[in-house]
């Protein structure tokens, strides 16, 4: 995630603020850049790649400078390049902005700033706040700051400079920012491992407040301008602590964050009065979506269960037929495509080599190529012709949880504007359209349960053999479930469409094979409660995902995690997370280093 440290006080600040970035490195990043004030001069540098790239950029021993900003970039708007790196500024150059967040009405807001005659050099949502401060700055830059914040709509941690003034503004809606107090010195960052090198004394600012630091103190206001009393905090974590939130590993740091990742990707892209979804990256797409025969969809690992989902989505919502391929065996047979035909490539990480050469085969033959990537810019984001990003964010745990389910939202919002645009009505549209936007605050009653997971983990961590069964829209998620059991507690686990347990697997049942279910309340509930009782009379223990209120279903079960219900399509956004929990906790009991599984790298770049 994009990354915030500034400073002011007696000491050369471009060190310390490079010192401060290489702290959020952990974080991830594609960009950086450093804008100081050095004899009423303001200095910006910014370079695409590694922070030790913008290091060997500046002449740090020439820069004498004691009050600066920096910043960590994670794209999400425009590609990771020079110009789209932060820090960024208005037409006179006088004023630098880093920001963290989206700013959702960027485009009206770049309109409007036109208009008035302000001239863009980035593809960036964040330039429009340099040019709104330009715009309002009469010699008071907080006043111009709060003023263009009464504009924006989104997201924002930010921190500005005025090459004018000895101040370093910053405020805070959505995305954290923390003032740090030292000795005759202030620090900002936006996540404290930047600063606790320097201070432990910390001043978390609110959503809605904005500061003013000076090197004489700073004063915090709202955004109606009354005065607020800054509560001082002590740190008192460590840094590998911080890094992790407070979290134990980073797996379940991004298994807790999916209120939020799913926040993320579903923000400003659903149209309630349309009762659609927005999905800018398919805007120049939706005559070849609306004519197309036949979708693919394509992926490895994780991404392909995301597939495999989507295929159901797409096929029940938008009345097309849809396939899902391996991406590491397309290319080896001779798949059949013409125009008619539109791939999606899943990945997170954009730079699968399986996936990468599914797109150029696609492409080869002719078909429209599109993406579903968390990372901007990645090579699957510039290889095809259009796609959505996820918008979840740096994915650090080398199993996928967040991700997936970012990409099953995605998908749901591709199937929704592909079944408007062709056969869904108003009506349907508009109930798929609510239960999305339902889906963070759902999942946080999910996530609820943790501790009900960890003791089922208690009892199972010894064994050596799972099953995973459901069906319909749950079956790709028994397979996830299962990979994510192998892949962290590298405990044998298998996946099955639940009816197809009496085509072998119900060989392996017996008193020591564990078989979780996913059963919510669907179609084909009845059935899955067959399967159960298949389990149960052969001695196997039941660990079934169940939706709540479902009192009948726990007289054949041996451990019930209850879920919030949704709609069908929806459901293995749900389901699959107490499988990420019962996977981590059964990996920890085993004394297993979760985010580094062996063999297992996070982006598989060969073949
Ligand atoms: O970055 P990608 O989504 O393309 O990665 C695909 C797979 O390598 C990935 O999902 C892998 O299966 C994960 N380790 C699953 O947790």
């Amino acid at each position: 995630m994009c990354g915030i440290v500034g400073y002011i006080g007696k000491k050369e600040a471009a060190p310390i603020l490079i010192d401060g970035l290489k702290r959020l490195e952990y974080r991830g990043y594609d960009s950086a850049g450093i804008a100081v004030l050095s004899e009423e001069k303001l200095i910006v540098q910014k370079k695409a790649g590694r922070i030790s790239e913008l290091e060997k950029s500046l002449s740090l021993k020439e820069i004498h400078s004691t009050i600066g900003i920096a910043h960590t970039r994670w794209a999400t708007h425009g590609e990771p390049t020079d110009a789209n790196a932060h820090p960024h500024v208005d037409c006179k150059e006088e004023i630098a902005v880093v920001h963290n967040g989206i700013i959702e009405n960027y485009n009206a807001l770049r309109e409007f700033l036109s208009r008035r005659g302000h001239t863009f050099r980035t593809a960036t949502d964040t330039e429009v706040i340099a040019h709104l401060v330009e715009e309002y700055y009469t010699g008071d830059l907080l006043q111009a700051v709060r003023f263009a914040l009464a504009k924006l709509e989104g997201t924002y941690g930010i921190a500005v400079l005025h090459k004018k003034k000895r101040e370093v503004v910053v405020a805070r809606n959505g995305s954290p920012l923390v003032i740090g107090q030292g000795k005759n010195e202030y620090f900002v960052a936006s996540d404290v491992s930047a600063i606790i090198r320097h201070t432990r004394e910390v001043i978390y600012l609110e959503d809605g407040e904005l500061a003013r630091i000076t090197d004489d103190g700073f004063s915090v206001i709202n955004l109606n301008e009354e005065e607020i009393t800054p509560k001082i905090e002590e740190v008192t974590w460590t840094l590998d602590q911080i890094e992790k939130d407070g979290f134990s590993h980073f797996m379940l740091k991004e298994i807790f964050e999916q209120p939020n990742t799913i926040r993320n990707s579903i923000r400003g892209r659903l149209n309630f009065t349309e009762a659609t979804a927005r999905l800018d990256g398919l805007d120049r797409n939706l005559d070849a979506l609306r004519e197309a025969k036949r979708i693919i969809l394509t992926g490895c690992g994780t991404a392909w269960h995301a597939a495999l989902v989507g295929e159901y989505m797409i096929e029940n919502t938008a009345g097309i037929s849809c396939e899902v391929e391996y991406a590491s065996e397309f290319r080896y047979r001779s798949p059949v495509l013409d125009e008619s035909t539109v791939v999606f490539a899943i990945s997170q990480s954009g730079e699968t080599a399986d996936t990468l050469a599914a797109v150029k085969e696609a492409k080869r033959k002719g078909a429209l190529a599109l993406g579903i990537c968390n990372v901007v810019g990645s090579s699957i984001a510039r290889e095809t012709d259009g796609g959505v990003y996820i918008h979840a964010g740096p994915e650090i745990g080398v199993a996928s949880t967040k991700a997936f389910t970012s990409q099953l939202v995605v998908l749901s919002m591709v199937a929704l504007l592909l079944g408007r645009i062709r056969q869904l009505s108003f009506e349907n549209g508009k109930e798929i359209a609510t239960a999305i936007s339902e889906l963070p605050s759902k999942i946080e009653k999910v996530l609820k349960l943790d501790k009900r997971i960890r003791d089922i983990a208690g009892k199972f961590y010894k064994r050596s053999n799972f099953l995973f069964l459901g069906r319909g829209y749950n079956y790709p998620i028994a397979l996830e479930g299962a990979l994510k059991m192998k892949e962290i507690s590298y405990i044998h686990a298998e996946g099955y469409p639940a009816a197809e347990m009496k085509h072998g697997p119900i060989a392996l049942i017996d008193e020591n094979m564990p078989v979780v279910f996913i059963a919510a309340k669907n179609a084909v509930y009845d059935k899955i409660v067959s399967n159960i009782q298949e389990v149960k009379c052969r001695k196997g223990a039941v660990i079934a995902v169940i939706s709540e209120g479902d009192e009948e279903i726990k007289n054949y079960v041996d451990y019930a995690v209850e879920i919030p219900v949704t709609i069908d399509m929806l459901s293995p956004i749900l389901t699959v997370v107490p499988l990420q929990l019962l996977a981590y906790h059964i990996a920890v009991l085993r004394g297993l280093d979760v985010d580094k599984p062996r063999n297992l790298a996070k982006s598989v770049t060969v073949e």
